[in-house]
């Protein structure tokens, strides 16, 4: 049983890879490096003594991908690769397109011609669009994303359902992520955003280790309990984990499932701030701002239905990934840089 990892030297691919070798998988990573470095293989063999095979290429790249789908024996995919930065596809929305659309495009159609039945997806909490209502049930509407990037992840669910009607034979896991935070507990793999970070807990720690003077708190006029926005903050090791639970639910031969993939609690942005002051004993300094456009009130997960059909429960709580975030970051002030 090989398993390909696409995007698996990024964020969560690089968590997710880590729990698939303890596991026993063997491991095949495809990243053409756009938002990761070398360093992570590094990384990965430090904490597992286990070198997965690893391959610089473009998902995208349907000549190359099938150079290694004729020479792999390809069981399962987990396919992360993809850009995800709201702010930048709203720039360059074709590129987002081009990139997340065109590299799923890629491996259905590899699937396909090499008979590869099971595919887990990276979906996102994000195409629920607004909330009519929370926790967010798989069931909800979807749609009305506000974002190209929000877009291209609904756009490469329906082409999994319609891949599905068509190849009644096909496994696939579409998992919606909610907010994945934290690192793995030994500090040595975590997140790495290039520049200013957009997302709330690599920018808590770059405040913490002093590149950033204070946090910018985008808004305390939601209905919420303090104002601030509320998320469902999930640990990265748990969210990896949640991929496991997913290869042992497609060995079930279950046609298409969708599960969210959170911790089913909702915190603000100020609770979140407050954890990791104690968890870690910074002070980590604020500001009120404006809101960030696009951005909702509240999101979290109604999360019963991972944990009755595939057993997925998470383990770590905010604290976990409070002390484990700035652990990755004191240990590596520059992410993967030297
Ligand atoms: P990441 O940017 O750290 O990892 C993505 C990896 O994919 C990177 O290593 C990048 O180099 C690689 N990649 C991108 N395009 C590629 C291509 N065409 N060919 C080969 N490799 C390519 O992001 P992440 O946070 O680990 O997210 C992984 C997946 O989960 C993404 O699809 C993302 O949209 C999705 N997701 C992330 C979040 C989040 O908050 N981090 C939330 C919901 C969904
Ligand atoms: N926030 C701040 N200051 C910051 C950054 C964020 O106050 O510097 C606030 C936001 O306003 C929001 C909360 O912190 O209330 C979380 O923001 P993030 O940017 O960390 O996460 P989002 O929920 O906005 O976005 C994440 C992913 C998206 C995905 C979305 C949908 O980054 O890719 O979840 O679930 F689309």
């Amino acid at each position: 049983m090989a398993i390909l990892v696409t995007g698996g030297t990024g964020y969560i691919g690089s968590h997710t890879v880590v729990e698939l070798l303890n596991s026993g998988y063997k491991v095949i990573i495809v990243d053409n490096y756009t938002n990761s470095k070398p360093e992570v293989l590094n990384r990965i063999y430090q904490i597992t003594n286990k070198k997965p095979k690893f391959y610089e290429v473009d998902v995208c790249d349907l000549d190359k991908m099938e150079q290694i789908f004729a020479k792999e024996k390809i069981t399962d995919i987990i396919h992360f690769a993809g850009l995800k930065s709201v702010a930048e596809s709203v720039e360059k929305p074709q590129l987002y397109f081009d990139n997340n659309i065109g590299g799923s495009k890629v491996l259905l159609e590899l699937m396909d011609k090499y008979d590869v039945k099971n595919i887990v997806f990276s979906s996102s909490a994000t195409v629920y669009g607004i909330p009519e209502h929370v926790p967010l049930k798989e069931s909800d509407k979807v749609g009305g994303c506000t974002n190209p990037y929000g877009q291209t992840k609904l756009e490469i669910e329906y082409h999994l359902m319609n891949y599905s009607k068509s190849h009644p034979d096909a496994n696939i896991a579409i998992l919606r992520y909610f907010n994945p935070i934290g690192a793995h507990v030994s500090g040595l793999i975590g997140e790495d955003p290039q520049g200013i970070p957009n997302n709330l807990m690599p920018y808590i720690t770059q405040v913490a280790i002093g590149k950033r003077p204070h946090l910018n708190v985008y808004g305390n006029d939601y209905k919420t309990v303090d104002g601030t926005g509320v998320r469902d903050y999930i640990h990265v090791v748990d969210l990896a984990y949640g991929h496991l639970c997913a290869l042992k639910k497609l060995e079930e031969k279950p046609g298409l499932v969708i599960y969210n993939l959170g911790t089913g609690k909702g915190t603000s942005v100020l609770e979140l701030v407050h954890a990791f002051e104690k968890a870690n004993h910074i002070k980590i300094p604020y500001i009120i701002c404006n809101r960030r456009p696009g951005d909702v009130d509240e999101n979290y997960a109604e999360v019963s239905k991972a944990y009755k059909e595939m057993n997925f429960k998470t383990k770590l709580n905010i604290e976990d990934a409070c002390r484990d975030s700035w652990r990755w970051q004191s240990q590596n002030p520059n992410g993967y840089d030297e």
